[in-house]
């Protein structure tokens, strides 16, 4: 783990603009994602609530399947941003997000401060079939 570059600092700020636009009438904890593929392509996430809970969507997945519906599946970087001091992806995050990269970078605030991460250290024993 360590500082983000002005770059990832930069996807950050996407992340925290787009999460104006999360859904979330039930937990009131609005999440963005911004993502960029290999190519430089950025798309953007946020959180999608439902009344039936269990099908909510992470911001984090709702980022990586618009790319991939935009026809994108190698990802270099993440950037989460959501209102509290730590906001890692969760688990089943993680796990989506690895399909799609080698090397994923993950920037994300942990205890008050913005941080990047490889994936594989977050995640370092992936389902692969
Ligand atoms: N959430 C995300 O969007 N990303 C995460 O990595 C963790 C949690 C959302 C799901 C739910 O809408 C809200 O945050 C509270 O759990």
């Amino acid at each position: 783990m360590r500082d983000p570059t002005d770059d990832e600092l930069e996807l950050y700020e996407r992340a925290r603009a787009i999460s104006a636009n999360a859904y979330v009438p039930h937990s009131s904890f609005p999440v963005g994602a911004a993502l960029r593929t290999a190519d430089g392509s950025l798309f953007a996430g946020v959180n999608v609530e439902n009344d039936s809970f269990g099908l909510t969507c992470c911001a984090e997945r709702t980022a990586a399947f618009t790319a991939v519906t935009a026809g994108h599946t190698a990802f270099t970087a993440i950037a989460v941003h959501g209102n509290a001091a730590s906001v890692p992806p969760c688990g089943a995050c993680r796990q989506v997000l690895s399909q799609f990269s080698d090397a994923l970078v993950v920037i994300f605030p942990r205890d008050g401060r913005l941080v990047a991460a490889a994936l594989d250290e977050l995640l370092p024993v992936q389902f692969e079939l």
